[in-house]
């Protein structure tokens, strides 16, 4: 298994381009089951998540290919969709393959997908995707750790989430975009990734209005076309560069941003010591002095997201006084915790609050990644760290990153990936 083994203590400077959105990328992926014509996605990451959810619609019988010419453009074509059913092998590695289940009722009547179970950060259950489908009219059946949802035809109806779900929101749109009539989603996901689908979608010749708010509204269509997007630049990769910039107080500029999607994001880095600047697509933050200590809180978007936690709280680990972290989107996402507390962190987890005290540094360690984001934390460890930092489990990483050791690297980072 890969390493990654990084020396502390170099300030990091200088720019990079993010890449596309891991996460938008795997709906839009799901997506193009919707159609028989071509999907072409460009600027997609090569991380190891895309790669299963190629494993996944090749699974179904969908020719999903790389660019001969462009190693970021994937070619989706779901002429044929020859098998109903995701297998547990592949959606025990990555819960997102269930995506795939609205887009195969809606254009199949029927699809069969392993339950995903739960995983390093939560239970993660899958019951409101259930619910909305449901009601559009699928029937849904368990049945040897599969769900299986048919229908001979959707019919729009309200659907009304009791907890605010990314995927959720995403599967049941994809499922009524080609159902009879209206559908109207309350208290529908606003991530970015949910209102980047929506607009894919509407390239298709869907009918959908009011993605990016609480309220998303679908008329059904009969059928839907092909589509040429460039994906949205990673807001969280985008993220976690930034706070590398941070917690080495360096100067680091990230390109290829829609730096209206992290706006809470800025303020927490800002608020924390960084001396943020945004100019057209690029963010600049620069830092001279030791973090601040804040109180930092996850939420749905337009709060500040989860997936930004772990890298944010490496940085207050060096702060100049004491923060609180409290995760309120999944119940068990602190795993970096324990490993950052070995590197020298003074932080102690009460419920779903952190108490971080800050010191003066940390001193590297080996580390073991148990999650993408942690691993990202661990990493940001690693680059203020005194001294040498392993983290092990890499596959962690390279599952929503590409080539983090690459792009720090061209930040000045002294780092690099050990195979094996
Ligand atoms: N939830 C339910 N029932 C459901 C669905 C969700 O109770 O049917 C709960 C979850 O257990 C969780 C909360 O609702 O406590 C929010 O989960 P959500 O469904 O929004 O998460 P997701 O859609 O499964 C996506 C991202 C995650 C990101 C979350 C929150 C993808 C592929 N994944 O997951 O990304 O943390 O939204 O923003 O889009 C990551 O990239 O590292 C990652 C984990």
């Amino acid at each position: 298994m890969d390493r990654i083994v990084v020396r502390g203590g170099r300030r990091l400077e200088g720019e990079v381009r993010a890449s596309g959105s891991k996460n938008a990328t795997l709906a839009l992926m799901a997506a193009a089951l919707l159609t028989d014509r071509e999907s072409v996605l460009r600027g997609v990451p090569r991380v190891r998540d895309v790669g299963t959810m190629m494993k996944i619609l090749g699974a179904l019988g969908v020719a999903c290919e790389w660019d001969a010419d462009d190693e970021h453009v994937l070619r989706i074509r779901a002429g044929r969709v020859s098998n109903p059913e995701a297998p547990y092998d592949l959606v025990r590695q990555m819960r997102a393959s269930f995506l795939v289940l609205g887009p195969l009722v809606a254009r199949l009547g029927t699809g069969r997908v392993s339950e995903p179970g739960g995983c390093a950060i939560g239970v993660r259950p899958v019951d409101q995707h259930l619910k909305g489908l449901e009601a559009l009219g699928a029937k849904i059946r368990l049945d040897h750790g599969y769900v299986e949802a048919s229908a001979a035809t959707l019919t729009g109806a309200r659907v009304a989430f009791d907890v605010s779900t990314v995927n959720g929101t995403q599967n049941v749109m994809m499922a009524a975009v080609l159902a009879r009539g209206r559908t109207i989603i309350e208290n529908a996901a606003r991530e970015p990734e949910v209102a980047e689908l929506a607009q894919v979608l509407c390239a298709m010749g869907a009918h959908v209005h009011g993605a990016g708010s609480d309220r998303i509204e679908i008329e059904g269509v009969e059928s839907l076309g092909g589509v040429d997007h460039t994906v949205w630049g990673d807001r969280i990769e985008i993220g976690t560069l930034l706070a590398a910039g941070l917690v080495t107080r360096g100067d680091v500029t990230v390109r290829g941003a829609d730096p209206g999607l992290l706006d809470a994001t800025l303020e927490k880095l800002r608020e924390a010591g960084g001396d943020v600047d945004v100019q057209g697509d690029a963010i600049r933050l620069r830092a001279d002095a030791p973090p601040r200590g804040i109180k930092l809180v996850t939420a749905p978007y337009p709060g500040f997201p989860t997936d930004m936690q772990a890298q944010l709280m490496t940085a207050l680990t060096l702060a100049d006084g004491s923060s609180v972290v409290t995760e309120t989107v999944f119940e068990n996402r602190f795993m970096h915790v324990p490993e950052l507390v070995r590197m020298g962190a003074d932080i102690e987890v009460a419920g779903r609050a952190a108490h971080v005290r800050g010191v003066g540094g940390l001193s590297g360690a080996p580390v073991m990644a148990t999650d993408l984001r942690a691993s990202a934390g661990l990493i940001l460890a690693g680059l203020a760290a005194e001294g040498e930092t392993v983290v092990n489990r890499v596959y962690h990483i390279d599952r929503g990153y590409e080539r983090i050791e690459d792009k720090l690297r061209r930040l000045g980072a002294e780092i690099r990936r050990e195979e094996g």
